[in-house]
Protein backbone atom coordinates (compact mmCIF):
# COMPACT_ATOMS: atom_id res chain seq x y z
CA UNK A 1 0.00 0.00 0.00
CA UNK A 2 2.63 2.37 0.94
CA UNK A 3 5.17 1.03 -1.75
CA UNK A 4 1.69 1.56 -4.29
CA UNK A 5 1.16 5.07 -2.84
CA UNK A 6 4.92 6.02 -3.51
CA UNK A 7 4.47 5.27 -6.93
CA UNK A 8 1.90 7.10 -7.38
CA UNK A 9 2.90 10.11 -5.69
CA UNK A 10 6.36 10.30 -8.19
CA UNK A 11 4.68 9.78 -10.88
CA UNK A 12 2.70 12.56 -9.95
CA UNK A 13 5.83 14.98 -9.53
CA UNK A 14 7.36 13.95 -12.57
CA UNK A 15 4.38 14.59 -14.39
CA UNK A 16 3.84 17.39 -12.87
CA UNK A 17 7.70 18.62 -13.46
CA UNK A 18 7.06 17.52 -17.22
CA UNK A 19 4.17 19.64 -17.67
CA UNK A 20 6.06 22.77 -16.05
CA UNK A 21 9.37 22.08 -17.95
CA UNK A 22 6.95 21.98 -21.86
CA UNK A 23 5.08 25.41 -20.13
CA UNK A 24 8.61 26.82 -20.01
CA UNK A 25 9.54 25.76 -23.29
CA UNK A 26 6.19 26.99 -25.10
CA UNK A 27 6.92 30.60 -23.32
CA UNK A 28 10.29 30.57 -24.09
CA UNK A 29 9.61 29.91 -27.71
CA UNK A 30 6.66 32.46 -27.97
CA UNK A 31 9.28 34.98 -26.75
CA UNK A 32 11.62 34.45 -29.21
CA UNK A 33 8.62 34.87 -32.05
CA UNK A 34 7.43 37.77 -30.13
CA UNK A 35 10.79 38.68 -30.37
CA UNK A 36 11.54 38.43 -34.16
CA UNK A 37 7.89 40.23 -34.39
CA UNK A 38 9.00 42.92 -32.66
CA UNK A 39 12.38 43.40 -34.26
CA UNK A 40 11.37 42.51 -38.01
CA UNK A 41 7.52 42.84 -38.49
CA UNK A 42 5.99 45.16 -36.21
CA UNK A 43 6.43 48.90 -35.98
CA UNK A 44 5.76 49.15 -31.96
CA UNK A 45 9.67 50.77 -31.84
CA UNK A 46 8.77 53.75 -33.55
CA UNK A 47 6.04 54.57 -30.69
CA UNK A 48 8.00 52.50 -27.76
CA UNK A 49 11.53 52.16 -28.83
CA UNK A 50 13.43 49.46 -29.50
CA UNK A 51 14.10 48.51 -25.90
CA UNK A 52 10.34 49.73 -24.75
CA UNK A 53 11.44 51.87 -22.71
CA UNK A 54 8.75 54.98 -24.17
CA UNK A 55 11.40 56.66 -25.67
CA UNK A 56 10.03 56.90 -29.61
CA UNK A 57 12.59 56.24 -32.26
CA UNK A 58 10.24 58.46 -34.61
CA UNK A 59 9.70 61.35 -32.26
CA UNK A 60 6.98 62.78 -34.54
CA UNK A 61 4.87 59.34 -33.17
CA UNK A 62 3.24 59.59 -30.25
CA UNK A 63 4.81 58.50 -27.12
CA UNK A 64 3.98 54.61 -26.40
CA UNK A 65 3.81 53.67 -22.89
CA UNK A 66 6.80 52.06 -20.82
CA UNK A 67 6.85 48.77 -21.51
CA UNK A 68 9.88 47.85 -18.62
CA UNK A 69 6.97 49.15 -16.47
CA UNK A 70 3.71 47.28 -17.21
CA UNK A 71 2.28 45.51 -14.64
CA UNK A 72 0.00 43.83 -17.12
CA UNK A 73 -0.63 39.96 -17.18
CA UNK A 74 0.40 38.13 -20.79
CA UNK A 75 -3.94 37.89 -21.08
CA UNK A 76 -4.18 41.64 -20.38
CA UNK A 77 -1.02 42.60 -23.06
CA UNK A 78 -2.13 40.19 -25.35
CA UNK A 79 -5.44 42.26 -25.35
CA UNK A 80 -4.33 45.74 -25.50
CA UNK A 81 -2.06 44.76 -28.52
CA UNK A 82 -4.85 42.83 -30.40
CA UNK A 83 -7.57 46.02 -30.03
CA UNK A 84 -5.52 49.10 -28.73
CA UNK A 85 -6.16 51.31 -25.87
CA UNK A 86 -9.78 53.24 -26.21
CA UNK A 87 -9.38 57.13 -26.10
CA UNK A 88 -5.38 56.65 -26.62
CA UNK A 89 -3.10 56.33 -29.80
CA UNK A 90 -2.37 52.76 -29.39
CA UNK A 91 -3.46 51.38 -32.14
CA UNK A 92 -4.98 47.88 -32.83
CA UNK A 93 -3.61 45.29 -34.43
CA UNK A 94 -6.68 43.14 -35.36
CA UNK A 95 -8.05 44.11 -38.46
CA UNK A 96 -11.45 43.00 -37.28
CA UNK A 97 -11.52 45.08 -34.40
CA UNK A 98 -15.15 46.50 -33.74
CA UNK A 99 -16.28 45.15 -36.51
CA UNK A 100 -17.78 42.97 -33.91
CA UNK A 101 -17.89 42.48 -29.63
CA UNK A 102 -14.20 40.58 -29.95
CA UNK A 103 -12.95 43.70 -28.12
CA UNK A 104 -13.78 45.04 -24.99
CA UNK A 105 -17.21 43.77 -25.85
CA UNK A 106 -17.71 46.75 -27.96
CA UNK A 107 -18.36 47.54 -31.66
CA UNK A 108 -17.18 50.67 -33.92
CA UNK A 109 -20.77 51.98 -33.21
CA UNK A 110 -20.93 51.45 -29.65
CA UNK A 111 -17.19 52.74 -28.80
CA UNK A 112 -17.51 55.91 -31.00
CA UNK A 113 -15.04 58.48 -31.31
CA UNK A 114 -12.92 56.30 -28.71
CA UNK A 115 -12.00 53.70 -30.92
CA UNK A 116 -8.49 52.96 -31.44
CA UNK A 117 -6.95 53.57 -34.78
CA UNK A 118 -6.18 50.62 -36.61
CA UNK A 119 -2.46 49.89 -36.77
CA UNK A 120 -2.85 48.49 -40.24
CA UNK A 121 -1.66 45.20 -39.61
CA UNK A 122 -3.03 41.48 -40.04
CA UNK A 123 -2.05 39.78 -36.81
CA UNK A 124 -3.69 37.30 -35.20
CA UNK A 125 -3.92 35.83 -31.75
CA UNK A 126 -0.39 33.78 -31.87
CA UNK A 127 1.25 36.98 -32.85
CA UNK A 128 -0.17 39.48 -29.93
CA UNK A 129 0.38 36.21 -27.42
CA UNK A 130 4.08 35.83 -28.56
CA UNK A 131 4.78 40.15 -28.55
CA UNK A 132 2.92 39.19 -25.09
CA UNK A 133 5.50 36.90 -24.15
CA UNK A 134 8.05 38.75 -25.06
CA UNK A 135 7.27 41.84 -23.40
CA UNK A 136 7.25 40.06 -20.28
CA UNK A 137 10.71 37.77 -20.49
CA UNK A 138 12.72 40.93 -22.16
CA UNK A 139 10.85 43.80 -20.98
CA UNK A 140 8.64 44.19 -17.66
CA UNK A 141 10.23 44.83 -14.47
CA UNK A 142 14.16 44.84 -16.18
CA UNK A 143 14.54 48.59 -14.99
CA UNK A 144 15.84 51.01 -17.41
CA UNK A 145 17.66 49.84 -20.83
CA UNK A 146 21.03 49.02 -20.10
CA UNK A 147 23.81 48.83 -22.67
CA UNK A 148 24.23 45.22 -21.77
CA UNK A 149 20.86 44.57 -22.53
CA UNK A 150 20.70 46.54 -25.36
CA UNK A 151 23.20 45.40 -27.90
CA UNK A 152 21.91 41.42 -26.66
CA UNK A 153 18.88 42.68 -28.55
CA UNK A 154 20.05 44.89 -30.99
CA UNK A 155 23.17 43.65 -31.54
CA UNK A 156 26.79 45.26 -31.44
CA UNK A 157 26.35 47.35 -34.41
CA UNK A 158 23.83 49.68 -33.15
CA UNK A 159 24.67 53.34 -32.34
CA UNK A 160 21.51 53.43 -30.08
CA UNK A 161 23.45 51.36 -27.84
CA UNK A 162 25.90 53.20 -27.41
CA UNK A 163 23.86 55.96 -25.87
CA UNK A 164 22.97 53.97 -23.00
CA UNK A 165 24.69 53.46 -19.50
C1 LIG B 1 1.30 55.04 -32.75
C2 LIG B 1 2.06 54.74 -31.55
C3 LIG B 1 2.07 53.32 -31.01
C4 LIG B 1 2.38 52.17 -31.68
C5 LIG B 1 2.79 52.00 -33.13
C6 LIG B 1 2.29 51.10 -30.70
N1 LIG B 1 1.91 51.61 -29.49
FE1 LIG B 1 1.61 50.53 -27.78
N2 LIG B 1 0.97 52.22 -26.83
C7 LIG B 1 0.98 53.49 -27.37
C8 LIG B 1 0.48 54.44 -26.39
C9 LIG B 1 0.33 55.93 -26.59
C10 LIG B 1 0.18 53.68 -25.24
C11 LIG B 1 -0.35 54.20 -23.90
C12 LIG B 1 -1.85 54.24 -23.91
C13 LIG B 1 -2.36 54.82 -22.61
O1 LIG B 1 -2.30 56.04 -22.46
O2 LIG B 1 -2.80 54.04 -21.75
C14 LIG B 1 0.49 52.29 -25.56
C15 LIG B 1 0.29 51.24 -24.70
C16 LIG B 1 0.70 49.93 -24.94
C17 LIG B 1 0.58 48.83 -24.01
C18 LIG B 1 -0.06 48.90 -22.62
C19 LIG B 1 1.01 48.97 -21.56
C20 LIG B 1 0.47 49.09 -20.15
O3 LIG B 1 1.17 48.65 -19.23
O4 LIG B 1 -0.61 49.64 -19.96
C21 LIG B 1 1.14 47.75 -24.60
C22 LIG B 1 1.28 46.35 -24.02
C23 LIG B 1 1.59 48.15 -25.92
N3 LIG B 1 1.30 49.47 -26.08
C24 LIG B 1 2.24 47.32 -26.81
C25 LIG B 1 2.50 47.65 -28.14
C26 LIG B 1 3.03 46.73 -29.11
C27 LIG B 1 3.45 45.30 -28.83
C28 LIG B 1 3.07 47.40 -30.30
C29 LIG B 1 3.45 46.86 -31.65
C30 LIG B 1 2.83 45.60 -32.08
C31 LIG B 1 2.61 48.76 -30.04
N4 LIG B 1 2.28 48.87 -28.72
C32 LIG B 1 2.53 49.77 -30.98
C33 LIG B 1 1.37 53.84 -28.65
C34 LIG B 1 1.75 52.95 -29.64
Amino acid sequence: MRIHFRHAAGALIATTALTVALAGAAAAQDAAFGKSIWLTQANCAECHGWMGDGVQEIPQQPQGANLRQTTLTLEQLSEVIMCGRPGTPMPHYDPRAYTDARCYGMTAAQIGNQAPPPAGFSFIKRHFDALAAFILSDFAGKGPPTKASCVALLGNENPRCERMP
